[in-house]
């Protein structure tokens, strides 16, 4: 495959090659979600109105604010991916924003395609400003009839309906994460995990939800060891808000989460704690069980409330200590049951939020 524009400055190289050589850009936007035959033949039209076409796609966030909480159905880095492999498409540059008049400034593309019922005249005023001060030339195409990702979707019998969504933070090894997936994926847990967060920027967590295609983000924590800031606090419930969860599973998360998380998702915070609650609160439980002599030990999920793994038990499993065991062993052993407790415990949530 020849060599795709992937960000904006590679797409404003290609633009200023093009044009030395006499040649025309070609750009247009869209979200692109479920691509389909009416995408195709728009695309290449498109790309036929000039040498080479660059795509503006919507950012997720941006999809969501035009098409609701249920959209995008793939995300920004997939449906990029898509793009860039069409042989019509020389370059794609994701977009934040409703509007690509950023995208549009600094392009400046020789020719603008625009599909739909748009006429030039009601094309967005800033968008349309944008594209005279370049010096554009504007192109409305028709839409192939029938075909669309909201007729796909009614064809699939979904109707845009999207499974529950659910907010996964974590601060290590994310097994716990990776079971809810696995989960999901074997069809026991019926949802899909939104978005992972995590205070911590190497944390496998993270690169394991990036390798599954699920948005992953780093939010940075403040400069206290083990406390979360309260911008941290924000920015994590905004984030959360914003992706359209419906619930939010603490997958070892180290810091503790306070109002603004708490009170945007009152009872639906979750967290598995690797003892059997009220026994051994805090850190290293296992540990404690061990230390205390403790003939079994296990692991709770509970809904998370303003005091530290005191909220309501919704799912427990035991496991025995044995005679031989060390903190490793026994901490392996909780984390099996937690595997299985933990999505057990947010499909019973998921049910009984309906
Ligand atoms: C789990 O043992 C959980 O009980 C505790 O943190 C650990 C997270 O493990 N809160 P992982 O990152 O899910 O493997």
């Amino acid at each position: 495959m020849r060599e795709k524009a992937r960000t904006l400055e590679e797409a404003r190289a290609l633009r200023a090659r093009l044009d030395a050589a006499g040649k025309r850009v070609v750009f247009t936007t869209g979200c692109f979600d479920i691509l389909h035959a009416g995408h195709v033949r728009y695309l290449a039209e498109a790309q036929a109105l000039g040498d080479a076409l660059v795509v503006g796609l919507n950012s997720d966030a941006s999809v969501r604010a035009l098409k609701g909480a249920g959209r995008p159905i793939n995300h920004e880095a997939d449906r990029a991916e898509v793009m860039a492999a069409l042989e019509s498409v020389d370059g794609v540059v994701v977009f934040d924003g409703v509007r690509s008049t950023a995208v549009i400034e600094a392009l400046q593309p020789h020719v603008y395609a625009k599909g739909g019922d748009y006429t030039v005249e009601s094309l967005n005023p800033e968008e349309r400003g944008a594209l005279e001060a370049a010096g554009t030339e504007i192109h409305i195409l028709s839409l192939v009839a029938g075909k669309s990702t909201t007729a796909t979707l009614a064809k699939m019998g979904t109707d845009g309906q999207r499974k529950p969504r659910i907010g996964v933070l974590g601060s290590g090894k994310g097994s716990n994460f990776d079971a809810i997936c696995r989960a999901i994926e074997r069809g026991t847990l019926n949802a899909e995990v939104a978005l992972v967060i995590s205070d911590v920027e190497e944390a496998p967590i993270l690169a394991g939800a990036r390798s599954r295609g699920i948005d992953a983000v780093f939010v940075d924590p403040g400069d206290h060891p083990n406390r979360l800031a309260d911008p941290a606090q924000k920015e994590i419930a905004d984030r959360l808000k914003a992706a359209a969860c419906s619930i939010v599973a603490l997958a070892g998360f180290m810091r503790v989460i306070k109002a603004p998380v708490l009170q945007a998702f009152p009872g639906k915070v979750l967290n598995i704690h690797p003892s059997l609650l009220p026994k051994h609160k805090g850190r290293d439980a296992w540990v404690k069980a061990l230390e205390a002599g403790d003939v079994e030990a296990g692991c709770t999920v509970h809904t998370v409330t303003a005091e530290i793994d005191a909220g309501e038990i919704l799912e427990q499993r035991r496991v025995p200590v044995l005679p031989d065991d060390t903190a490793e062993s026994l901490f392996a052993r909780i984390q099996e049951a937690e595997h299985e407790a933990y999505p057990t415990a947010l499909a019973k949530v998921l049910a009984a939020i309906g």
